[in-house]
């Protein structure tokens, strides 16, 4: 069975735009063959995309269809062979149920100092009229954020080492050049101490010591008091009674942070964005969390209607991962009329569904009044994916993203600096504002002890 159509172009050049101009490949390629289109990276398997609600529910209610972990399997190196990212099947479903409940929403109340707290800690350094990299900020709010919360750590030499450790090792996912390791596998040899491969594996070497020592101390700790990630990891069973091994656990730390941390930071430099771009939405949030008598009232603010349009919009205009995790078919498949054998390829496609126009008229326009005027379904709005694979890590991020804006909108007036442009780009795998000193601080909203310039 043919593939439907998709663009004619080598396929070395479908990659290089894929990865140069990711929303110009997507528009032009939507414009010319409608909701499903077939794409061709290099030598990868082809991907279709596909953007229509019909066909991304038709695969969100039936993930027995699919794998996804298989299609996940350039991450290994970085996430080890116990992570929840590379399962299919009864496996992934069985450790989904260990490591989710952590994340159900009741449980984020606990995190909400500290998302507070750290929030102010990295806001402190900001100086009245020094434009400031808000895309660095983001990260070290995300990344003390994960620490913390996720694995427990605080401060101290392991807390300390292991952030060194764990932003070096993203820095691979993020640059082009720097993952090549991970896309071309027969650069992974060991060649010596000063080769790329060597250098990463020392790293995931010393990386995981720490890991394993934090560990070790946990499981001789009597205090049972501990809400970390980490500890309710530890302590979770599955249907017989057993726990994660060593070994799962260093995994799935690993694969939060690397799934929570780009993604949560980039989000949180594109809500700063738009609420400083368009000064009609910024006065409404102000308003909305001026309303608030205690603006520590983590719940409430969690809870503020306008907020969590804002926070939508941020994640339907521009959302941080352009596609789903891909769908390999296990056995062929009809959807929405057209034939497909087992092993294709499908990539449902986020972006391209956020921008239908007759879902979100306008699409172009970031506009939150339209998630006030009617509620979308889970195949129309999916910044999170769906289905047996949605991202885990959702009421967190969400939970995150709340507090961090309302706790800098309530400190600071900021404005955006004149002249500097703002534009997507790809970070690896994600879709973030361009980098530069594009925010100032212009004032102050409580009195507060932040240096000021004259
Ligand atoms: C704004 C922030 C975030 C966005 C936009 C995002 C988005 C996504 C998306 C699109 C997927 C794939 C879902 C699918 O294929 O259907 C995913 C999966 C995942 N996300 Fe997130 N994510 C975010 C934050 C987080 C955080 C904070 C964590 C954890 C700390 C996390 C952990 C995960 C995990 C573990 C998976 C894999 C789930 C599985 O394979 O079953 N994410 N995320």
């Amino acid at each position: 069975m043919p593939l439907p159509a998709g663009p004619q172009i080598p396929p070395l050049l479908q990659l290089i735009q894929w990865i140069a101009q990711p929303l110009a490949f997507l528009e032009s390629n939507a414009q010319r063959y409608g909701d499903v289109f077939t794409a061709r990276f290099g030598a990868l398997e082809p991907i279709v995309f596909l953007s229509h609600p019909q066909a991304i529910q038709e695969i969100f209610n039936r993930p027995e269809q699919f794998d996804s972990g298989i299609a996940n399997d350039i991450l290994k190196p970085l996430l080890g062979n116990h992570s929840l990212m590379l399962m299919d099947g009864e496996r992934h479903q069985k450790q989904r149920r260990l490591v989710t409940p952590p994340f159900h929403g009741e449980r984020m109340r606990t995190y909400g100092q500290i998302i507070y707290d750290i929030t102010q800690q990295v806001s402190d350094r900001w100086i009245l009229g020094e434009p400031f990299s808000v895309r660095s900020a983001m990260q070290e709010i995300a990344m003390s954020v994960i620490m913390q919360a996720v694995f427990g750590l605080r401060e101290g030499s392991r807390c300390q080492q292991l952030k060194q450790l764990l932003a070096e090792m993203l820095d691979v996912t993020s640059s082009p050049l720097s993952s090549s390791l991970l896309f071309f596998p027969w650069l992974q040899r060991d060649l010596g101490d000063w080769s790329p491969w060597s250098r990463f594996l020392r790293r995931q070497e010393q990386i995981d010591e720490l890991i394993y020592a934090e560990i070790q101390e946990r499981r001789q700790e009597v205090n049972t008091a501990r809400s970390d990630i980490l500890s309710l990891m530890m302590a979770a069973r599955d249907e017989s009674g057993q726990p994660l091994t060593d070994a799962e656990l260093r995994s799935e730390l690993i694969t939060l942070l690397v799934a929570g941390h780009e993604t949560t930071a980039s989000a949180l430099t594109w809500a700063l964005y738009w609420v400083h771009a368009l000064p009609n939405v910024h006065e409404k949030l102000l308003q909305e969390l001026n309303s608030l008598e205690d603006k520590t009232d983590f719940n409430a603010i969690f809870k503020l209607p306008y907020l969590t349009a804002v926070y939508q919009e941020t994640l339907r205009i521009y959302p941080i991962a352009l596609i789903t995790f891909l769908r390999v078919l296990k056995s062929p498949m009809q959807l929405m009329g057209q034939s497909f054998e087992a092993g294709t390829v499908l990539g449902p496609c986020i972006y391209l569904t956020h921008q239908r126009p007759d879902l979100y008229p306008e699409p172009k326009q970031f506009r939150p009044e339209r998630f006030l005027e009617r509620q979308f379904a889970p195949h129309e709005y999916l910044p999170f994916g769906g289905g047996s694979r949605r991202c885990i890590g959702m009421a967190f991020a969400q939970y995150e993203m709340k507090l961090v804006l309302a706790a800098v909108l309530s400190r600071f007036d900021l404005a955006m600096v004149k002249n500097q442009k703002v534009q997507p780009v790809r970070r690896g795998l994600t879709l973030a504002p361009s980098a530069g000193k594009w925010l100032v601080p212009t004032g102050l909203r409580q009195a507060d002890k932040v240096p000021a310039r004259v």
